[in-house]
C-alpha cells in the first residue's frame, strides 16, 4: 500500500479495497493500512471487506497473494519430504507439488469472482507455487486476464545493481526459464554497457551476497546462505547467472544435509516475519502511534506497482512475467508457461524472444515442466498415478519408491484441501 501511495502523483487511485477471507488477519493488517493511508494519501477512500462481491466490484486491478493452508501447511510441505531425506521447500519438489494442488481451486475461484464482478479487471498474482498456478490458469482459464509474477528475479536484479553500482531501473536483462528455475544470459545498462562478465566473475566468487542491502526481504541467515550458494550454481553453467532456486535441483543433497527436519523455513517465518508484522499491528493499535517507517517497500511491493502502472499507462516497460512460451524460447515447448522478459502495456505482457537455449538447461526445463504439467493433469483428472509420476520425475526425488512414500503422507496431510485421488 505504501508502494502505491508514494507514487500517487504518477498513478492516481480512486479507491483502495483490502480483501481477505480471514477476518482476523484482515483486521490486524487493516490497522496498519489505515495508518499508511492516513499518512500518505488521506483523501483516498479505503474499504476493508471479507465479502468478495464488495471487494471485486468495479475493480481495475487486483493484486493477489494467497497462501492456502497458511503457514501450518507450509510446515507440512517442508517437513514431510525431509522425513524421507528429500528437499523440503514450499515451491520446489514434493512440497511445491502439494502446495500447487491446494492453490489451484482457490485461485480459480478468485478469477471467477473477478470475472463476475469486474470483467475488465487485471489480476496480478504472486500466489505460489507460481509455475503450477500459471500452468493451471493456462489450462483451466485460458482467456482470463491474470498475470502470474515472481519477485525473486527482481530481488536478485537489485543485488546485481549494487554489485555494478547502478540501480535496477538502469538495467535491462535477458533471462529464460520456468518460475523459480531460470538463468540470466545478459545484464546490460540502458546505454549498452555489458555488465554480464563482471557479474559472472563476482557471482562465481561471492554468489549474490552484497555489502549493501537496504531491503528487509530475503535477509534472514538462511536467505544469505541461499545468495552465497549461487556461486556453486554459477559453476555448473559458467556462461549465465542462475536463479537462486536452482540450488534445490542442482544441489539437493547439500540442501537436505543443511536442513533441520524439525525446524524449517516455515518455523523461521512463523517466529520471525509473522511475529514482527502482527506484533507491530498490536503495538500500533495499543499506542495509536504510527511513524510511517515501521514497514519498508520491498521488491515485491515496487514490482507489482510498476507492473500495474505499465498496463494502466501503456508504458511498454520491460519486465519478467510468467507467460505461455509461444516460441519465446525457440527450442522449448510452445505451450509451457515460461518466465521471460516481456514488454508490458495495455494488452498485458508481450514476450521477447530469447532464442535457443543450451542442451543442459533445456534438459532440466523439459524435466521440470513435465512435473508441473503432470500436477495440473493430476488435479483435473483426480489421478493418483499422474501425481505419483510428477513426484517421481522431480529432480529432487531419488526414486519412484520414495516418491510414493512421500505422496502417501502428503495425501493424509492435505485431506482437507486436495481432490480425492484415484
Ligand atoms: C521469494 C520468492 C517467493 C517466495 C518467497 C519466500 O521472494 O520469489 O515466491 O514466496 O521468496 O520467502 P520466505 O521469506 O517466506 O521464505
Ligand atoms: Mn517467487
Amino acid at each position: 500500500v505504501k508502494s502505491l501511495l508514494v507514487q500517487k502523483d504518477r498513478f492516481k487511485l480512486n479507491e483502495l479495497v483490502l480483501y481477505d477471507n480471514n477476518a482476523e488477519r484482515q483486521e490486524a493488517v487493516g490497522v496498519i493500512v489505515r495508518h499508511v493511508v492516513e499518512m500518505f494519501d488521506p483523501e483516498l477512500k479505503l474499504t476493508l471487506t471479507t465479502d468478495p462481491e464488495v471487494a471485486m466490484t468495479d475493480a481495475d486491478f487486483i493484486f493477489a497473494q494467497m497462501r492456502v493452508g497458511l503457514y501450518a501447511m507450509r510446515e507440512q510441505d517442508e517437513k514431510i519430504p525431509l522425513k524421507y531425506g528429500v528437499v523440503g521447500q514450499e515451491t520446489c519438489g514434493p512440497g511445491g507439488i502439494a502446495y500447487g494442488l491446494r492453490s489451484i481451486p482457490d485461485i480459480m475461484q478468485l478469477i471467477d469472482y473477478m470475472e463476475a464482478y469486474s470483467p475488465n479487471c487485471w489480476m496480478l498474482n504472486y500466489s505460489n507455487p507460481a509455475s503450477i498456478v500459471a500452468e493451471a490458469c493456462r489450462v483451466l482459464r485460458p482467456n482470463s486476464k491474470i498475470i502470474n509474477i515472481c519477485d525473486m528475479p527482481v530481488g536478485t536484479l537489485r543485488r546485481m545493481s549494487y554489485i555494478v553500482g547502478k540501480t535496477p531501473k538502469d538495467l535491462d536483462v535477458k533471462y529464460y526459464g520456468l518460475n523459480h528455475f531460470g538463468w540470466w544470459t545478459s545484464v546490460k545498462g540502458k546505454d549498452g554497457t555489458d555488465y554480464t562478465p563482471q557479474l559472472i566473475d563476482y557471482v562465481s566468487k561471492h554468489g549474490y551476497l552484497t555489502q549493501k542491502a537496504i531491503e528487509t526481504q530475503h535477509m534472514d541467515a538462511s536467505w544469505q546462505e541461499t545468495h552465497r550458494k549461487a556461486a556453486d550454481l554459477q559453476a555448473v553453467t559458467p556462461d549465465c547467472l542462475p536463479n537462486t532456486y536452482l540450488k534445490y535441483y542442482l544441489f539437493p543433497d547439500y540442501v537436505v544435509e543443511h536442513s533441520d527436519p524439525n525446524y524449517t523455513r516455515a518455523n523461521e517465518v512463523i517466529n520471525g516475519r509473522e511475529k514482527n508484522v502482527f506484533g507491530a499491528a498490536r503495538a500500533i493499535t495499543a499506542s495509536g502511534e504510527f511513524h510511517g517507517d515501521e514497514f519498508s517497500i520491498d521488491n515485491h511491493a515496487s514490482f507489482i506497482v510498476d507492473l500495474a502502472r505499465a498496463i494502466a499507462y501503456n508504458t511498454h516497460e520491460r519486465m519478467l512475467c510468467i507467460v505461455e512460451n509461444k516460441g519465446a524460447i525457440s527450442n522449448f515447448d510452445p505451450h509451457a508457461m515460461v518466465e521471460v522478459p516481456c514488454l508490458v502495456g495495455n494488452d498485458g505482457p508481450e514476450p521477447l524472444c530469447q532464442g535457443e537455449i543450451p542442451t543442459f538447461q533445456l534438459g532440466m526445463m523439459n524435466q521440470q515442466v513435465a512435473v508441473e504439467k503432470l500436477v495440473v493433469e493430476a488435479y483435473c483428472e483426480h489421478s493418483y498415478q499422474k501425481l505419483w509420476q510428477a513426484l517421481t520425475l522431480s529432480k529432487t526425488v531419488p526414486s519412484a519408491k520414495v516418491a510414493k512414500e512421500i505422496l502417501d503422507d502428503l495425501i493424509v496431510a492435505n485431506k482437507d484441501y486436495w481432490p480425492e485421488l484415484h
